[in-house]
């Protein structure tokens, strides 16, 4: 491989097969639960040893929803924020695509909510894509090629990934839960991470791993097995990606999917195997090239769609500065299984841009619950959605609903059996 991280953003050599145009994501702010369990608390009801979630997962903290947040309101409150770090209006947006696999109707997409909530302009193509966790980047990547297409004229494109993630209490899935959303702005001359139209790595196969029949609110998960799953899909994508990417300059960090942080360290490990190296190698790069990434990831839990940008959020906030300029690789994964594997470059303009995500007021608002509170929060989920509103007068979401400077809350269903969503 030839060195060649003095190249300077879109003029590099792989501009991709679509386009000549400089695309990618230009801001990201993400929001969580106003509460959060931590992980030895959780460890210490389960009677298991504390480092057996910490250290064996690498989870610290999970973030849990109280009744009045959802996919919903956590989506709205991310993709304000990202509005307000981009500097840009719900006026500009022209595409605008949720991922979610903890959606809120069987056919009302979180999508119209979040339209109706931001104030974005009827001219706007909006809908929900699910594919397990992998619906956020589909969201993404057709963002890009929306771009790339010259249909945006001008516009940009919301992405949001919103999800609750829920296994039942005294699983082993238990302490790999959490909640929260993402919001990206995808756009030309984008001032965080300029990506590669056209050159992503694909690998998709039928698979039982992970699942959550109609009727249920947790999931399901063959928990060994979606972990093997997860690795071949990885070996499959990144093999694809290696063929068709034009260029050879490394990358020198990698943000993963992230279920807890020990998979994404296993997935490090399995790529190092492919590229050859050493297991001791392997363990060095993985804590320069994928430990930043894994930083607030670990105070949240796992985010489902979101994961992946929580740790790419995650690496930003840590080392914008140093990474101006460098190429990085994103790989992400949805059981079922689809998977992709893709790549961009940090923008010079990133340290002053991922300032404005507010990361560290974002994760110090939250309060720590204790563990017969959470368990009691757990018990009435799977009532939640069938609550009566306790303001069956207010606005339903739509235009009437401005955008605002405080987030949302699901308030119940009205006598009709529609969700109402107030501002706090
Ligand atoms: N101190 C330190 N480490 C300890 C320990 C201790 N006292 N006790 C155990 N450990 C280590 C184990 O050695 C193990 O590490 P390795 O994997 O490196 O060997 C780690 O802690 C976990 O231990 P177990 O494998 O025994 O844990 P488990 O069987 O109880 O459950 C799990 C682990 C299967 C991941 C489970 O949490 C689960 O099912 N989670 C949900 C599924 C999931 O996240 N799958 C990931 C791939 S699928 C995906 O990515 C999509 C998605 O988002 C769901």
């Amino acid at each position: 491989m030839t060195n060649d991280q003095t190249s300077t953003p879109s003029s590099s050599s792989s501009p991709g097969t679509a386009s000549h145009r400089s695309i990618g994501i230009d801001a990201i702010a993400f929001a969580v639960p106003r509460a959060y369990v931590e992980l030895a608390d959780l460890a210490a009801a389960r009677g298991v040893p504390p480092t057996k979630y910490i250290q064996g997962l690498g989870v610290v903290q999970m973030a849990v929803a109280h009744p009045d947040e959802d996919p919903v309101t956590l989506a709205t409150e991310a993709a304000r924020r990202c509005l307000m770090a981009a500097g840009r209006s719900p006026a500009e947006i022209g595409l605008c695509i949720v991922g979610t696999e903890t959606a809120v109707d069987h056919s009302k997409p979180v999508s119209s909510y979040l339209h109706g909530l931001l104030g974005l302009p009827s001219a706007c193509r909006v809908f929900e894509t699910k594919h397990a966790c992998f619906g956020g980047t589909a969201g993404l990547l057709n963002a890009v090629d929306w771009l790339a297409a010259g249909s945006a004229r001008g516009r940009c494109a919301l992405i949001v990934c919103t999800d609750i993630a829920r296994y039942s209490v005294g699983t082993a899935g238990e302490p790999t839960q959490g909640a929260g959303a993402v919001a990206m702005l995808i756009s030309e001359n984008p001032r965080l991470l300029e990506l590669e139209p056209g050159i992503t790595g694909c690998f998709s196969q039928n698979v039982h791993d992970f699942w959550r029949p109609l009727y249920r609110k947790d999931a399901l998960v063959d928990g060994q097995f979606s972990v093997q799953c997860y690795l071949d899909a990885l070996a499959g994508a990144y093999a694809e990606w290696q063929r068709l990417s034009e260029s050879s300059e490394p990358l020198v960090r990698t943000c993963y999917h992230v279920p807890y942080g020990k998979m994404a360290r296993k997935a490090h490990q399995r790529r190092c195997q492919l590229d050859g190296m050493t297991d001791e190698a392997a363990d060095k790069s993985f804590a320069v090239e994928v430990e930043p990434s894994l930083r607030v990831p670990s105070q949240v839990g796992n985010i489902y769609t979101g994961s992946l940008y929580l740790a790419l959020l995650s690496l930003l906030y840590h080392q914008a500065a140093e990474l101006s300029g460098k190429r990085i690789g994103l790989f992400s994964y949805g059981s079922g299984c689809a998977a992709e594997f893709f790549a961009g470059r940090v923008m010079p303009t990133a340290a002053a841009q991922i300032a404005r995500a507010g990361v560290d007021t974002t994760l110090a608002n939250r309060h720590r619950l204790d563990i017969p509170v959470y368990e009691e929060l757990r018990k009435n989920d799977i009532h939640v959605d069938q609550r009566p509103s306790e303001m069956p007068s207010a606005a339903e979401t739509g235009a009437a609903l401005a955008m605002v400077d405080r987030s949302p809350r699901f308030n119940g269903i009205d006598n009709q059996e529609r969700r109402i969503y107030t501002v706090a």
